[in-house]
């Protein structure tokens, strides 16, 4: 190793023990054009992300400085009440739930984040993120001033607003306004319960904006009692149903009026804009999810939310996750990709990119943070549509243009009239060439816009970045404009001192023209796009100015990094993650590669050398100008293991009239504090024993054999949840949610003592409170009716059932508080370990897939398999499962490393593919998969699942194992 390279390597290796924080602290207050921090107008531009739907901390990170690399500013998060407490009055923030990691690294990567704390979030999770305890012990309404609601929801903020407020913006905190409530705009809407909320905020030392989001009626909270600081509407204008993606609702335009009517004194704010679309149980799927919100849907919705004079904008997600263990609500199932910018397996899309070229501009770009629209004349081209903003204070302008009808897909031209400081302009000036709106497009022009020591009077190519550096031979203004290939661009630059034409000298490319008004002093080129052009202007009066005139394709990949001495342009790498000067001169840049890559790199300062993920860089060269050149390795081939050997048991013991139950809980209430009153009695309802997810087992004795012919059940599920039934070990069917009639048939019954009715329930997750009027969260889940049916017209009511109930082993009290509440349900195996690693099953038969099982109810398959990816590697890693046929009836929960990481309907679908986190899945080391199989007519069993990566890159972050306790642990 050279000294160098010594150096290097010591420097990252203290590097990583520093915590380089790029804290953003400051006041935060705010007026009619945007929020303030500090006295600095902001724009905020944030992705919504949920750390509870990524339980592996170490990759938090990823995601954040993924939000950060493509310039956005913040990150909205909702906390999950649910998420955090088990049972009333214990309150769980370790390990996957440690927020204050959260809070920390948001900070240290360099992103505000409005938080979200609910209490009620909705956000398609199990209740709308109540917790279970509540769902049975409420007495009055949620969500209204009712004391008994109030009591639980001040547990919940008393436990979470300390966490928030010590990471508030004026204490060094990522936090810059707090969220009351969620759409709290319908329903039985209650004032007091608002204020005594932002009382308790208050309280508890929140000295950030209060804001809330609405979707109905948008005067809701924004003046008198329960009135908010900033108050702001979501927007989901494509809807969520994902199964005609090509088709486009009309592009909403109402912003600016409700926020003159409403709360003018406020910034424009969406606190949620639609990022995707959650899809449902036998739901087309993500990919068409991502197609109805892709990236054209982005640039032209996105950019008209710009022209109506939004200046705080959250996408709702912008990273969906995983919707892991038993956190849905039954209208989703496990992914909550989203479809958003951000797969589920944490891979930049097509969407990410259109993104950074938006946000990037909308960071440099900062009159747009005081703007007011303009009257503007009509295109020449009368099916277009053309809105304008203005700066006041310096004159800058911004021009949107886009179809008149959003949804129209023709390919239009046409020339504009911007009308400016300078004057007026009909633009493009060069005869034969326009400005292009082909198909779903929108573009955003700047006009009038001073930056660095440039003024740019207009161009017809959208602007993604700009910045100064200090090359060779002085400071140089770098401005990258993207343009669709073979469009014509234009581009007027005004040079108020010049006293000779500027010069130009052209790198790469070419253009097609230039022109010096010598009257005007104004510098107009005019070229076709190609790939790239690289130019430099050059006037004696001021600054050079470095074009980079790319196509949008090329411009996607370039970035724009804040590093200690300034931005940092970068193109080339899949990801670049930071940047960072040392005293000696050296620029260390962090990214992600994904096949071996030409490096470029124009530095804020030139730089002695270069290094990569802390590897020195060979051979770096010096292109002209001001860029560095090198080579960066791809990743290695990784190879992933096939899962060909299991180890197989069927369970459902329960079914079998000797099983022993004396330790189950007595199902003999006849109260019920939920609203929705059972059929029969006693109450069965599994919230009300203290289970709250997942499966639950019943079991009832009754004596009489002569008089019965059957069993009415009710079963509550939620959609697509089903239940088993058994009499004294005789499988008699399987329902779907809702009611139905089983018949025993005589020689089933014994005439001797009990008969055993079994009953295995799935609880497909608790409703949410969408609409806030008749407490459907509290819909009541297991059995809300059991009545047995009499051989003769009589009355069974006399013959009682005596019930026994079992779910999640010892229900509130869980045992596994790593993995938390929604871990598990009450299947046998769940209760005695058969999830995790450690579980002895040396005994057990061993198979090889495709295999069945012959009787109905639960079988396990267990295996282990090793990884061995390379340090330095982000693999991406899924589990895919898959059957020939997927008419047959059975659903499959899947664990790794003993963490439900996956709920499978093999008949219902639609997904087949299912993440597996790094740091639950151990990427160097043993792994344990176990799949607990539901068959629900027998002769089911699992047919094809195999390991797969979304993506594999070099590079990633560095990633702690998730404390996952074993068999031994736990069991023993
Ligand atoms: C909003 C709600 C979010 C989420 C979203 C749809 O109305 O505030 O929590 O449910 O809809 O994904």
């Amino acid at each position: 190793m050279t000294t160098k390279k010594a150096l290097v390597t010591l420097f990252f290796i203290l590097c990583t023990s520093i915590v380089y924080g790029k804290y953003i602290t400051g006041n935060v207050t705010y007026d009619e054009y945007s929020l303030i921090i500090d006295g600095e107008r902001q724009f905020i531009y944030s992705g919504a992300f949920h750390y509870w739907r990524l339980p592996s901390p170490s990759l938090w990170k990823d995601i954040l400085e993924k939000l950060k690399a493509a310039g956005m500013s913040a990150t909205t998060v909702y906390f999950a009440w649910s998420y955090h407490s088990p049972k009333s009055h214990v309150y769980n923030f370790e390990g996957v739930r440690d927020i204050d990691k959260l809070l920390n690294m948001t900070g240290e990567v360099g992103l505000h984040l409005i938080s979200r704390p609910g209490p009620y979030i909705n956000a398609e999770t199990n209740a709308g993120g109540f917790p279970g305890w509540l769902v049975s012990s409420l007495k009055g309404l949620a969500r209204t001033d009712d004391p008994y609601y109030t009591a639980a929801w001040e547990q919940w903020l008393s436990a979470v607003d300390p966490h928030l407020a010590k990471f508030q913006s004026p204490y060094g905190g990522p936090i810059i306004a707090v969220q009351v409530e969620n759409e709290y705009d319908v329903g039985n809407l209650s004032a007091k319960y608002m204020e005594l909320l932002e009382a308790k905020f208050r309280k508890d030392g929140i000295v950030v904006p209060l804001t809330a989001n609405v979707y109905g009626d948008r005067s809701t909270w924004t003046s008198g009692p329960g009135a908010v600081d900033i108050q702001g509407i979501d927007s989901y204008p494509q809807g969520f149903d994902c199964r005609n993606p090509s088709q486009w609702h009309a592009i909403p335009t109402y912003f600016a009026a409700e926020h003159a009517k409403y709360n003018p004194t406020e910034p424009m704010y969406n606190p949620e804009f639609q990022g995707g679309s959650f899809d449902p149980w036998a739901g087309p799927g993500y990919y068409y999810c991502y197609e109805l919100t892709n990236s054209d849907f982005e640039r032209v919705f996105y950019q008209n939310q710009i022209a109506q004079g939004e200046t705080m904008l959250n996408f709702y997600m912008t990273f969906g996750g995983t919707t892991w263990g038993w956190l849905p609500f039954p209208g989703v199932y496990t992914s909550y990709d989203y479809g958003a910018a951000i797969n589920e397996g944490r891979q930049l899309t097509d969407k990410y990119s259109e993104q950074k070229l938006m946000a990037n501009f909308f960071r440099v770009f900062k009159p747009l943070r005081k703007m007011d629209s303009i009257q503007v004349a009509s295109p020449t081209n009368p099916t277009l549509y053309l809105q304008g903003r203005e700066n006041k204070d310096d004159g800058t302008q911004l021009y949107i243009l886009r179809h008149r009808d959003g949804t129209s897909i023709t390919k239009e031209t046409t020339r504009i009239l911007i009308q400016g400081i300078l004057g007026d302009y009909e633009i493009p000036q060069e005869d034969g060439t326009y400005i292009l709106i082909d198909r779903r497009d929108s573009k955003m022009l700047p006009c009038f816009y001073s930056f660095g020591d440039q003024y740019l009077v207009y161009s017809t190519a959208e602007m993604m970045t700009h910045t100064t550096v200090q090359g060779d031979s002085g400071h140089v203004d770098v401005a990258l404009f993207y343009l669709g290939e073979m469009q014509y661009g234009e581009l007027t630059l005004y040079f108020q001192n010049a006293v000779f034409e500027p010069s130009i000298q052209v790198f790469e490319g070419h253009l097609q023209n230039s022109h010096w008004d010598a009257s005007r002093n104004q510098l107009r080129i005019n070229y076709q796009q190609s790939q790239v052009i690289r130019l430099m202007i050059s006037s004696f009066q001021q600054r050079p100015l470095y074009l980079i005139l790319a196509s949008r394709e090329v411009a996607k990949k370039w970035w724009n990094i804040e590093s200690n001495e300034g931005d940092v342009l970068v193109s080339g790498p899949y990801l670049v993650r930071d940047a960072k000067y040392t005293d000696d001169g050296g620029l260390h840049l962090r990214g992600d590669t994904e096949i071996e890559t030409l490096l470029k790199v124009i530095p804020p300062k030139p730089a002695t050398y270069l290094t990569w993920n802390g590897e020195y860089l060979e051979n770096v060269k010096q292109e002209q100008p001001l860029t560095l050149v090198a080579n960066l390795r791809g990743p290695p081939p990784v190879y992933l293991p096939p899962l060909d050997f299991w180890k197989f048991k069927y369970e459902t013991f329960e079914k079998e009239p000797s099983f022993d139950d004396s330790d189950w809980v007595t199902a003999d209430k006849n109260h019920t504090n939920c609203p929705f009153k059972p059929i029969t009695l006693p109450v069965l309802y599994m919230d009300d024993y203290g289970f709250h997810v997942g499966d639950v087992w019943y079991r009832g004795r009754f004596s009489s054999k002569e008089a019965v012919q059957g069993i009415v059940l009710t079963g509550e599920g939620g959609d697509f949840s089903v239940y088993s039934v058994w009499l004294n070990g005789h499988f008699l069917g399987t329902a779907n949610n809702g009611t139905e009639t089983f018949y025993f048939k005589r020689d089933q019954l014994v005439s001797e003592g009990d008969n055993v009715i079994a009953i295995l329930l799935e609880n497909m997750g608790h409703d949410e409170d969408y609409t806030n009027t008749h407490d459907k969260w509290q819909h009541p889940r297991g059995l809300v009716q059991a009545r047995l049916l009499s051989t003769c017209s009589c009355d069974t009511s006399d013959i009682p059932i005596y019930w026994k109930i079992q779910g999640n082993l010892r229900g509130e009290e869980y045992i596994d508080s790593a993995r938390g509440p929604f871990n598990n349900g009450g299947l046998y195996g769940e209760r005695h370990g058969w999830y995790l690693p450690g579980f002895p099953d040396e005994d057990w038969e061993q198979v090889i897939l495709p295999h069945r099982f012959s009787d109905a109810g639960v079988a396990w398959y267990r295996t282990t398999f090793e990884l061995d990816i390379p340090q330095g590697v982000d693999a991406s890693i899924g589990v895919r499962i898959e059957d020939k046929d997927p008419s047959s009836r059975y659903r499959a929960l899947i664990f790794l490393n003993g963490w439900m990481l996956g709920h499978y309907i093999n008949y219902v679908g639609p997904q087949h593919f299912f993440a597996l986190p790094t740091g639950i899945l151990n990427p160097r080391g043993s792994n344990q998969l176990s799949i607990a199989v539901w068959g629900q007519q027998g002769g089911e069993g699992l047919s094809h699942v195999a390991l797969e990566t979304y993506a594999v890159h070099l590079g990633g972050v560095e990633v702690e194992m998730v404390y996952s306790p074993d068999y031994k642990e736990l069991f023993q």
